[in-house]
Protein backbone atom coordinates (compact mmCIF):
# COMPACT_ATOMS: atom_id res chain seq x y z
CA UNK A 1 0.00 0.00 0.00
CA UNK A 2 1.39 3.74 -0.69
CA UNK A 3 2.07 5.73 2.07
CA UNK A 4 -0.30 8.02 1.17
CA UNK A 5 -3.50 5.53 0.99
CA UNK A 6 -1.96 4.04 4.14
CA UNK A 7 -2.81 7.56 6.13
CA UNK A 8 -6.26 8.17 4.44
CA UNK A 9 -7.29 4.87 5.18
CA UNK A 10 -6.14 4.86 8.87
CA UNK A 11 -7.19 7.89 9.44
CA UNK A 12 -11.14 6.93 8.60
CA UNK A 13 -10.70 3.86 10.49
CA UNK A 14 -9.84 6.25 13.63
CA UNK A 15 -12.74 8.26 12.63
CA UNK A 16 -15.16 5.40 12.41
CA UNK A 17 -14.23 4.42 15.64
CA UNK A 18 -14.58 8.02 17.06
CA UNK A 19 -18.29 7.87 15.62
CA UNK A 20 -19.49 4.63 15.34
CA UNK A 21 -20.31 5.05 11.88
CA UNK A 22 -17.80 2.57 9.77
CA UNK A 23 -19.00 0.18 7.71
CA UNK A 24 -22.51 1.92 7.13
CA UNK A 25 -23.17 4.70 4.42
CA UNK A 26 -23.87 7.68 6.83
CA UNK A 27 -26.65 10.23 6.35
CA UNK A 28 -26.04 14.08 5.25
CA UNK A 29 -27.53 15.28 8.12
CA UNK A 30 -26.01 17.32 10.96
CA UNK A 31 -22.74 17.22 8.60
CA UNK A 32 -19.95 20.27 7.72
CA UNK A 33 -16.52 20.78 7.46
CA UNK A 34 -14.18 18.45 9.31
CA UNK A 35 -17.38 15.77 10.42
CA UNK A 36 -15.88 13.13 8.32
CA UNK A 37 -16.36 11.75 4.61
CA UNK A 38 -20.03 11.13 3.50
CA UNK A 39 -19.27 7.26 3.65
CA UNK A 40 -18.25 4.38 5.85
CA UNK A 41 -16.50 2.51 3.59
CA UNK A 42 -12.97 4.25 3.03
CA UNK A 43 -13.95 6.45 0.31
CA UNK A 44 -13.04 10.34 0.76
CA UNK A 45 -11.13 12.63 2.58
CA UNK A 46 -11.69 12.00 6.42
CA UNK A 47 -11.46 16.14 6.33
CA UNK A 48 -13.82 17.21 4.13
CA UNK A 49 -17.44 17.08 4.87
CA UNK A 50 -19.70 14.83 3.90
CA UNK A 51 -20.67 14.10 0.55
CA UNK A 52 -23.77 16.18 -1.12
CA UNK A 53 -25.54 12.50 -0.62
CA UNK A 54 -27.98 11.93 -3.31
CA UNK A 55 -28.86 9.43 -6.42
CA UNK A 56 -26.50 8.74 -9.58
CA UNK A 57 -26.81 11.65 -11.54
CA UNK A 58 -27.26 10.80 -15.15
CA UNK A 59 -26.00 13.63 -17.80
CA UNK A 60 -28.72 15.21 -19.81
CA UNK A 61 -29.10 12.88 -23.42
CA UNK A 62 -28.57 15.45 -26.78
CA UNK A 63 -30.07 14.05 -29.78
CA UNK A 64 -30.34 15.18 -33.24
CA UNK A 65 -28.08 16.54 -35.51
CA UNK A 66 -26.81 20.04 -33.93
CA UNK A 67 -25.04 19.69 -30.81
CA UNK A 68 -23.98 23.49 -29.08
CA UNK A 69 -21.49 22.58 -26.29
CA UNK A 70 -20.00 25.25 -24.03
CA UNK A 71 -17.15 24.75 -22.56
CA UNK A 72 -17.09 27.02 -19.14
CA UNK A 73 -15.76 27.58 -15.62
CA UNK A 74 -18.56 26.12 -13.16
CA UNK A 75 -19.36 25.25 -9.43
CA UNK A 76 -20.34 21.73 -8.63
CA UNK A 77 -21.36 20.83 -5.29
CA UNK A 78 -19.47 16.86 -4.57
CA UNK A 79 -19.99 18.25 -0.81
CA UNK A 80 -23.01 19.07 0.98
CA UNK A 81 -22.80 22.87 0.70
CA UNK A 82 -19.21 23.53 -0.76
CA UNK A 83 -19.22 24.77 -3.89
CA UNK A 84 -16.32 23.38 -5.62
CA UNK A 85 -14.72 25.23 -8.67
CA UNK A 86 -14.41 22.79 -11.45
CA UNK A 87 -14.62 23.02 -15.50
CA UNK A 88 -17.73 21.50 -17.11
CA UNK A 89 -19.63 21.48 -20.56
CA UNK A 90 -23.28 23.04 -20.03
CA UNK A 91 -23.38 21.90 -16.78
CA UNK A 92 -21.64 22.21 -13.67
CA UNK A 93 -19.33 19.18 -13.78
CA UNK A 94 -18.97 16.90 -17.21
CA UNK A 95 -21.01 17.28 -20.26
CA UNK A 96 -24.55 15.51 -21.66
CA UNK A 97 -24.60 12.65 -23.53
CA UNK A 98 -24.55 13.10 -27.33
CA UNK A 99 -26.75 10.63 -28.80
CA UNK A 100 -25.31 10.22 -32.60
CA UNK A 101 -26.98 8.18 -35.39
CA UNK A 102 -24.61 5.85 -37.65
CA UNK A 103 -25.34 7.56 -41.38
CA UNK A 104 -26.26 10.92 -40.07
CA UNK A 105 -23.81 13.93 -40.54
CA UNK A 106 -23.19 16.26 -37.12
CA UNK A 107 -22.06 18.86 -36.41
CA UNK A 108 -20.78 19.50 -32.72
CA UNK A 109 -19.97 23.37 -32.19
CA UNK A 110 -17.75 23.90 -28.70
CA UNK A 111 -17.50 27.16 -27.83
CA UNK A 112 -14.57 27.79 -25.04
CA UNK A 113 -15.61 30.01 -22.35
CA UNK A 114 -12.91 29.36 -20.48
CA UNK A 115 -9.50 31.51 -20.09
CA UNK A 116 -7.88 29.21 -21.64
CA UNK A 117 -6.59 26.93 -25.06
CA UNK A 118 -8.28 23.66 -25.64
CA UNK A 119 -9.14 21.38 -27.89
CA UNK A 120 -12.12 18.62 -28.08
CA UNK A 121 -11.62 15.22 -29.47
CA UNK A 122 -14.11 12.77 -30.15
CA UNK A 123 -12.28 9.55 -28.44
CA UNK A 124 -13.05 6.97 -30.51
CA UNK A 125 -14.75 8.29 -33.60
CA UNK A 126 -14.13 7.47 -36.93
CA UNK A 127 -13.45 11.13 -38.63
CA UNK A 128 -11.29 13.20 -40.69
CA UNK A 129 -8.02 14.20 -39.14
CA UNK A 130 -9.34 17.71 -39.41
CA UNK A 131 -12.16 17.33 -37.49
CA UNK A 132 -10.44 14.74 -34.74
CA UNK A 133 -10.07 17.96 -32.44
CA UNK A 134 -6.03 17.05 -31.22
CA UNK A 135 -3.85 19.88 -30.93
CA UNK A 136 -3.87 20.61 -33.95
CA UNK A 137 -7.22 22.35 -33.88
CA UNK A 138 -6.99 24.26 -30.27
CA UNK A 139 -9.23 26.80 -30.44
CA UNK A 140 -8.86 30.09 -27.89
CA UNK A 141 -11.26 31.56 -25.01
CA UNK A 142 -14.19 32.94 -27.14
CA UNK A 143 -14.08 30.82 -29.97
CA UNK A 144 -16.47 28.08 -31.44
CA UNK A 145 -14.64 25.17 -33.21
CA UNK A 146 -17.13 22.75 -35.10
CA UNK A 147 -16.82 19.22 -34.93
CA UNK A 148 -19.11 18.44 -38.17
CA UNK A 149 -18.27 14.65 -40.21
CA UNK A 150 -20.71 11.89 -40.52
CA UNK A 151 -21.19 8.98 -38.46
CA UNK A 152 -19.94 5.86 -40.44
CA UNK A 153 -19.01 3.23 -37.39
CA UNK A 154 -21.34 0.39 -35.33
CA UNK A 155 -22.78 1.21 -32.09
CA UNK A 156 -20.57 2.03 -29.33
CA UNK A 157 -19.49 4.06 -26.22
CA UNK A 158 -17.56 6.30 -27.40
CA UNK A 159 -16.43 9.54 -25.52
CA UNK A 160 -15.17 13.34 -25.65
CA UNK A 161 -12.79 15.28 -23.88
CA UNK A 162 -9.73 18.09 -24.17
CA UNK A 163 -6.70 17.45 -25.82
CA UNK A 164 -4.98 20.29 -25.45
CA UNK A 165 -1.30 19.97 -25.80
CA UNK A 166 0.53 19.08 -22.33
CA UNK A 167 -2.64 20.42 -20.49
CA UNK A 168 -4.84 17.54 -21.35
CA UNK A 169 -4.55 16.23 -17.81
CA UNK A 170 -5.59 19.39 -16.00
CA UNK A 171 -8.64 20.09 -18.13
CA UNK A 172 -10.10 16.55 -18.11
CA UNK A 173 -9.33 16.74 -14.32
CA UNK A 174 -11.31 19.48 -13.63
CA UNK A 175 -14.26 17.81 -15.43
CA UNK A 176 -14.33 18.23 -19.23
CA UNK A 177 -15.52 14.84 -20.47
CA UNK A 178 -18.79 13.01 -21.64
CA UNK A 179 -20.25 10.52 -23.41
CA UNK A 180 -20.90 9.93 -26.97
CA UNK A 181 -23.45 7.27 -27.93
CA UNK A 182 -23.13 5.87 -31.33
CA UNK A 183 -26.42 3.79 -32.49
CA UNK A 184 -27.54 2.01 -35.23
CA UNK A 185 -30.07 -0.16 -37.19
CA UNK A 186 -27.98 -3.52 -34.99
CA UNK A 187 -28.71 -2.13 -31.79
CA UNK A 188 -32.00 -0.44 -32.55
CA UNK A 189 -32.85 -4.35 -33.24
CA UNK A 190 -31.09 -6.04 -30.18
CA UNK A 191 -33.56 -6.80 -27.38
CA UNK A 192 -31.17 -5.04 -25.07
CA UNK A 193 -31.85 -2.29 -22.35
CA UNK A 194 -31.91 0.87 -24.32
CA UNK A 195 -33.79 3.08 -22.17
CA UNK A 196 -31.11 5.71 -21.10
CA UNK A 197 -31.65 6.96 -17.26
CA UNK A 198 -33.33 3.63 -16.68
CA UNK A 199 -31.98 0.58 -17.62
CA UNK A 200 -29.43 1.84 -20.12
CA UNK A 201 -27.44 3.96 -17.45
CA UNK A 202 -23.78 5.47 -18.15
CA UNK A 203 -21.16 5.71 -15.66
CA UNK A 204 -17.77 8.02 -16.24
CA UNK A 205 -15.66 6.46 -13.54
CA UNK A 206 -13.28 9.00 -11.77
CA UNK A 207 -11.11 9.66 -8.82
CA UNK A 208 -10.16 12.70 -7.43
CA UNK A 209 -7.66 14.67 -4.79
CA UNK A 210 -9.81 17.33 -3.24
CA UNK A 211 -8.27 19.70 -0.36
CA UNK A 212 -9.80 20.64 2.64
CA UNK A 213 -11.88 23.06 1.79
CA UNK A 214 -13.52 20.56 -1.07
CA UNK A 215 -11.19 22.29 -4.00
CA UNK A 216 -10.15 19.81 -6.78
CA UNK A 217 -6.28 19.33 -6.37
CA UNK A 218 -4.33 18.60 -9.52
CA UNK A 219 -1.12 18.91 -8.15
CA UNK A 220 0.64 15.53 -9.23
CA UNK A 221 4.50 15.00 -7.75
CA UNK A 222 6.89 13.58 -10.16
CA UNK A 223 6.69 9.98 -8.80
CA UNK A 224 2.54 10.35 -8.92
CA UNK A 225 3.29 11.48 -12.68
CA UNK A 226 4.97 8.26 -13.04
CA UNK A 227 3.29 5.73 -11.35
CA UNK A 228 -0.53 7.12 -11.65
CA UNK A 229 -2.16 10.35 -9.62
CA UNK A 230 -4.88 8.49 -7.78
CA UNK A 231 -6.65 10.59 -5.77
CA UNK A 232 -8.13 8.91 -2.61
CA UNK A 233 -12.80 10.42 -3.45
CA UNK A 234 -13.52 7.85 -5.88
CA UNK A 235 -16.61 9.58 -8.21
CA UNK A 236 -18.90 8.28 -10.21
CA UNK A 237 -20.77 10.69 -13.12
CA UNK A 238 -19.65 13.63 -10.64
CA UNK A 239 -20.97 12.25 -7.38
CA UNK A 240 -19.60 10.32 -4.49
CA UNK A 241 -20.99 7.61 -4.04
CA UNK A 242 -24.60 7.85 -5.00
CA UNK A 243 -27.22 5.31 -5.20
CA UNK A 244 -29.22 3.75 -8.20
CA UNK A 245 -32.41 2.78 -7.61
CA UNK A 246 -32.96 -0.06 -10.34
CA UNK A 247 -35.54 -1.75 -11.36
CA UNK A 248 -35.52 -5.31 -10.57
CA UNK A 249 -34.40 -6.71 -14.58
CA UNK A 250 -31.54 -6.25 -16.67
CA UNK A 251 -29.56 -3.16 -16.51
CA UNK A 252 -27.13 -2.21 -18.79
CA UNK A 253 -24.01 0.15 -17.73
CA UNK A 254 -21.95 1.60 -20.15
CA UNK A 255 -18.91 2.10 -17.94
CA UNK A 256 -16.18 4.34 -19.02
CA UNK A 257 -12.88 4.93 -17.20
CA UNK A 258 -12.81 8.76 -17.20
CA UNK A 259 -9.44 8.48 -14.88
CA UNK A 260 -6.16 10.44 -15.38
CA UNK A 261 -4.34 7.61 -14.58
CA UNK A 262 -5.75 4.78 -12.94
CA UNK A 263 -6.81 1.60 -13.50
CA UNK A 264 -10.08 0.26 -12.42
CA UNK A 265 -10.69 -3.64 -11.50
CA UNK A 266 -14.68 -3.48 -11.04
CA UNK A 267 -17.04 -5.89 -9.67
CA UNK A 268 -20.33 -6.07 -7.67
CA UNK A 269 -20.08 -6.62 -3.97
CA UNK A 270 -21.96 -10.34 -3.65
CA UNK A 271 -19.17 -11.11 -6.19
CA UNK A 272 -22.17 -11.82 -8.91
CA UNK A 273 -21.75 -13.06 -12.74
CA UNK A 274 -22.34 -10.33 -15.39
CA UNK A 275 -22.34 -10.02 -19.00
CA UNK A 276 -19.60 -8.03 -20.67
CA UNK A 277 -21.68 -7.14 -24.26
CA UNK A 278 -19.27 -4.22 -25.72
CA UNK A 279 -16.00 -3.35 -26.05
CA UNK A 280 -14.78 0.28 -26.83
CA UNK A 281 -16.14 0.52 -30.80
CA UNK A 282 -18.41 -1.93 -30.62
CA UNK A 283 -20.54 -4.57 -29.60
CA UNK A 284 -18.77 -8.09 -29.11
CA UNK A 285 -19.98 -11.22 -31.35
CA UNK A 286 -20.88 -12.80 -27.91
CA UNK A 287 -21.92 -11.64 -24.28
CA UNK A 288 -19.06 -12.59 -22.21
CA UNK A 289 -19.59 -13.92 -18.69
CA UNK A 290 -17.47 -12.68 -15.80
CA UNK A 291 -17.27 -11.05 -12.53
CA UNK A 292 -14.55 -9.19 -12.97
CA UNK A 293 -14.06 -5.77 -15.40
CA UNK A 294 -10.86 -4.62 -15.77
CA UNK A 295 -10.00 -0.64 -17.31
CA UNK A 296 -7.60 1.03 -18.02
CA UNK A 297 -8.01 5.29 -18.83
CA UNK A 298 -10.16 6.07 -21.45
CA UNK A 299 -11.36 2.48 -22.13
CA UNK A 300 -14.92 1.53 -22.30
CA UNK A 301 -17.21 -1.59 -21.38
CA UNK A 302 -20.98 -1.99 -21.45
CA UNK A 303 -22.35 -4.82 -19.45
CA UNK A 304 -25.50 -6.36 -18.65
CA UNK A 305 -26.45 -6.80 -15.22
CA UNK A 306 -29.32 -8.89 -14.03
CA UNK A 307 -31.53 -8.21 -11.54
CA UNK A 308 -34.66 -9.85 -12.53
CA UNK A 309 -36.77 -10.91 -9.59
CA UNK A 310 -34.50 -9.48 -7.08
CA UNK A 311 -36.64 -6.57 -5.63
CA UNK A 312 -35.07 -5.05 -2.17
CA UNK A 313 -32.08 -6.42 -2.89
CA UNK A 314 -29.04 -3.95 -2.57
CA UNK A 315 -25.34 -4.21 -3.32
CA UNK A 316 -22.30 -1.55 -4.39
CA UNK A 317 -20.08 -1.52 -7.51
CA UNK A 318 -16.88 -1.85 -5.99
CA UNK A 319 -13.61 -1.12 -6.99
CA UNK A 320 -10.82 -3.80 -6.05
CA UNK A 321 -7.14 -2.35 -7.00
CA UNK A 322 -8.11 0.53 -4.60
CA UNK A 323 -10.50 -1.22 -2.73
CA UNK A 324 -13.12 1.54 -3.27
CA UNK A 325 -17.10 1.70 -3.47
CA UNK A 326 -17.99 3.89 -7.04
CA UNK A 327 -21.66 2.81 -6.69
CA UNK A 328 -24.97 1.56 -4.17
CA UNK A 329 -27.33 0.21 -6.27
CA UNK A 330 -30.96 -0.83 -4.70
CA UNK A 331 -33.01 -2.53 -6.47
CA UNK A 332 -36.35 -1.55 -5.67
CA UNK A 333 -38.51 -0.66 -8.60
CA UNK A 334 -40.45 -2.65 -10.77
CA UNK A 335 -39.20 -3.60 -14.14
CA UNK A 336 -40.82 -1.14 -16.98
CA UNK A 337 -39.83 -3.03 -19.32
CA UNK A 338 -38.78 -7.12 -20.21
CA UNK A 339 -35.27 -7.47 -22.33
CA UNK A 340 -33.48 -11.00 -23.16
CA UNK A 341 -29.98 -10.62 -24.01
CA UNK A 342 -29.50 -12.12 -27.03
CA UNK A 343 -27.01 -14.55 -27.17
CA UNK A 344 -25.55 -13.40 -30.22
CA UNK A 345 -24.89 -9.80 -30.65
CA UNK A 346 -23.14 -8.70 -33.90
CA UNK A 347 -20.47 -10.07 -36.12
CA UNK A 348 -17.30 -8.43 -36.81
CA UNK A 349 -14.55 -8.14 -39.10
CA UNK A 350 -11.65 -10.20 -38.81
CA UNK A 351 -8.73 -8.91 -40.46
CA UNK A 352 -6.27 -11.89 -41.34
CA UNK A 353 -3.11 -11.47 -40.11
CA UNK A 354 -1.67 -13.12 -43.36
CA UNK A 355 -2.87 -10.11 -45.40
CA UNK A 356 -0.91 -7.68 -42.84
CA UNK A 357 1.83 -5.62 -45.30
CA UNK A 358 3.97 -4.31 -42.57
CA UNK A 359 4.65 -4.72 -38.97
CA UNK A 360 5.22 -0.89 -36.77
CA UNK A 361 7.14 -1.40 -33.67
CA UNK A 362 6.36 1.32 -30.97
CA UNK A 363 8.50 1.26 -27.59
CA UNK A 364 7.04 2.72 -24.54
CA UNK A 365 9.98 4.75 -22.22
CA UNK A 366 10.71 6.79 -20.01
CA UNK A 367 12.97 8.29 -17.20
CA UNK A 368 11.71 10.33 -13.89
CA UNK A 369 9.14 12.50 -15.86
CA UNK A 370 9.64 12.61 -19.42
CA UNK A 371 7.86 9.76 -21.54
CA UNK A 372 8.87 8.93 -25.37
CA UNK A 373 7.95 5.77 -27.90
CA UNK A 374 10.73 4.77 -29.76
CA UNK A 375 13.12 7.41 -28.22
CA UNK A 376 10.93 10.46 -29.27
CA UNK A 377 8.87 13.00 -27.03
CA UNK A 378 5.82 14.15 -28.65
CA UNK A 379 6.78 17.00 -31.58
CA UNK A 380 3.68 18.68 -33.11
CA UNK A 381 5.83 19.43 -36.02
CA UNK A 382 7.22 15.96 -36.81
CA UNK A 383 5.12 12.74 -38.41
CA UNK A 384 6.44 9.91 -37.03
CA UNK A 385 4.25 7.51 -39.06
CA UNK A 386 2.71 8.21 -42.66
CA UNK A 387 0.11 4.97 -42.98
CA UNK A 388 -1.18 3.99 -46.21
CA UNK A 389 -4.98 4.13 -46.65
CA UNK A 390 -6.96 0.60 -46.53
CA UNK A 391 -2.82 -1.36 -45.73
CA UNK A 392 -3.51 -3.93 -43.29
CA UNK A 393 -0.78 -3.75 -40.60
CA UNK A 394 0.72 -4.68 -37.23
CA UNK A 395 1.13 -2.27 -34.67
CA UNK A 396 3.20 -4.27 -32.08
CA UNK A 397 3.82 -1.85 -29.11
CA UNK A 398 6.20 -2.70 -26.17
CA UNK A 399 5.86 -1.26 -22.68
CA UNK A 400 9.63 -1.55 -21.29
CA UNK A 401 9.02 0.29 -18.37
CA UNK A 402 8.03 -1.71 -14.70
CA UNK A 403 4.47 0.85 -14.61
CA UNK A 404 1.60 0.58 -16.79
CA UNK A 405 0.58 2.39 -19.81
CA UNK A 406 -2.08 1.67 -22.22
CA UNK A 407 -2.45 2.69 -26.41
CA UNK A 408 -4.48 4.72 -27.79
CA UNK A 409 -4.86 5.05 -31.51
CA UNK A 410 -7.31 7.36 -33.28
CA UNK A 411 -9.59 7.73 -36.15
CA UNK A 412 -10.04 3.81 -36.05
CA UNK A 413 -10.28 0.65 -34.15
CA UNK A 414 -8.34 -2.46 -34.20
CA UNK A 415 -8.16 -5.86 -32.56
CA UNK A 416 -5.85 -7.73 -30.46
CA UNK A 417 -4.02 -10.27 -32.39
CA UNK A 418 -1.35 -11.22 -29.59
CA UNK A 419 -0.59 -10.86 -26.00
CA UNK A 420 2.99 -11.30 -24.31
CA UNK A 421 3.33 -14.06 -27.76
CA UNK A 422 -0.09 -15.74 -26.75
CA UNK A 423 -2.78 -15.59 -29.20
CA UNK A 424 -4.84 -16.70 -27.07
CA UNK A 425 -7.10 -13.89 -26.18
CA UNK A 426 -9.51 -13.75 -23.50
CA UNK A 427 -13.15 -13.41 -24.64
CA UNK A 428 -13.90 -9.76 -23.45
CA UNK A 429 -10.83 -8.53 -25.50
CA UNK A 430 -11.90 -9.89 -28.70
CA UNK A 431 -13.89 -7.24 -29.71
CA UNK A 432 -13.17 -3.40 -31.54
CA UNK A 433 -10.72 -1.63 -29.09
CA UNK A 434 -8.96 1.79 -29.32
CA UNK A 435 -7.26 1.71 -26.20
CA UNK A 436 -5.35 -1.54 -24.99
CA UNK A 437 -4.28 -1.54 -21.39
CA UNK A 438 -0.33 -2.61 -21.45
CA UNK A 439 0.65 -3.88 -17.85
CA UNK A 440 4.64 -3.05 -17.25
CA UNK A 441 7.08 -5.35 -18.89
CA UNK A 442 4.39 -6.59 -21.52
CA UNK A 443 3.76 -6.46 -24.75
CA UNK A 444 0.61 -6.63 -27.46
CA UNK A 445 0.57 -6.85 -30.92
CA UNK A 446 -2.61 -5.34 -32.58
CA UNK A 447 -3.98 -5.32 -36.16
CA UNK A 448 -4.90 -1.94 -37.29
CA UNK A 449 -6.20 -0.33 -41.02
CA UNK A 450 -6.85 3.04 -41.85
CA UNK A 451 -10.14 3.64 -43.81
CA UNK A 452 -12.05 6.32 -45.84
CA UNK A 453 -9.96 9.72 -45.00
CA UNK A 454 -7.10 10.88 -46.12
CA UNK A 455 -4.45 13.96 -44.99
CA UNK A 456 -1.54 13.61 -46.11
CA UNK A 457 -0.51 17.08 -43.73
CA UNK A 458 -3.18 17.02 -40.79
CA UNK A 459 -2.09 14.28 -38.38
CA UNK A 460 -3.60 11.70 -36.13
CA UNK A 461 -2.52 10.56 -32.71
CA UNK A 462 -1.26 7.71 -31.14
CA UNK A 463 -0.20 7.56 -27.23
CA UNK A 464 -0.68 6.20 -23.96
CA UNK A 465 -3.94 7.68 -22.52
CA UNK A 466 -2.47 7.97 -18.69
CA UNK A 467 -2.89 11.24 -19.00
CA UNK A 468 0.19 12.28 -16.95
CA UNK A 469 2.11 10.09 -19.33
CA UNK A 470 0.59 11.46 -22.49
CA UNK A 471 1.00 15.45 -21.43
CA UNK A 472 4.94 14.83 -20.86
CA UNK A 473 5.62 13.43 -24.23
CA UNK A 474 4.49 9.54 -24.55
CA UNK A 475 2.30 10.59 -27.74
CA UNK A 476 3.23 10.66 -31.57
CA UNK A 477 1.73 11.67 -34.51
CA UNK A 478 0.95 9.91 -37.91
CA UNK A 479 -0.88 10.71 -41.31
CA UNK A 480 -3.22 8.52 -43.47
CA UNK A 481 -2.70 9.14 -47.34
CU1 LIG B 1 -8.96 10.03 -25.64
CU2 LIG B 1 -5.93 11.03 -28.12
O1 LIG B 1 -7.49 10.59 -26.87
CU1 LIG C 1 -8.81 9.44 -29.11
CU1 LIG D 1 1.60 5.59 -19.87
Amino acid sequence: MKRREFLSLSAVTALALLTGCGGSNSSTTGGGPGNGPGNGSGNGNPSLPPANEKLLPIPPALHGNVFDLTVQPAQHEFFAGISTSTFAVNGSYLGPTLFLRNGSTVSINYTNTLNEIISMHGHGMHLPAVMDGTPHQEFSSGDTWTARYTVKQKACTNWYHPHTLDRTAVQVYKGIAGMIIVEDDESDALDLPKRYGADDIPLVLQDRVFDGNGQIVYAPSRMQIMQGYVGDTFIVNGAIEPTFNAEAKEIRFRILNGSNSSVYELGFSDGRNFKQIATDNAFLEAPVTMNRLLLSPAERAEIVVDFTGEKGQTLTLKEYRHNKTFLHIDVNKDAGSITTLPSALTALEHLDPSSAVRTRTFTLEGRMGSFSINGRSMDMNRIDERVPLNDVEIWEVTNTMGIDHNFHIHATHFMLLERNGSTNIAANEKGYKDTIFIPGGENVKLIVKMTDYTDAVVPYMYHCHFLEHEDNGMMGQFTVS
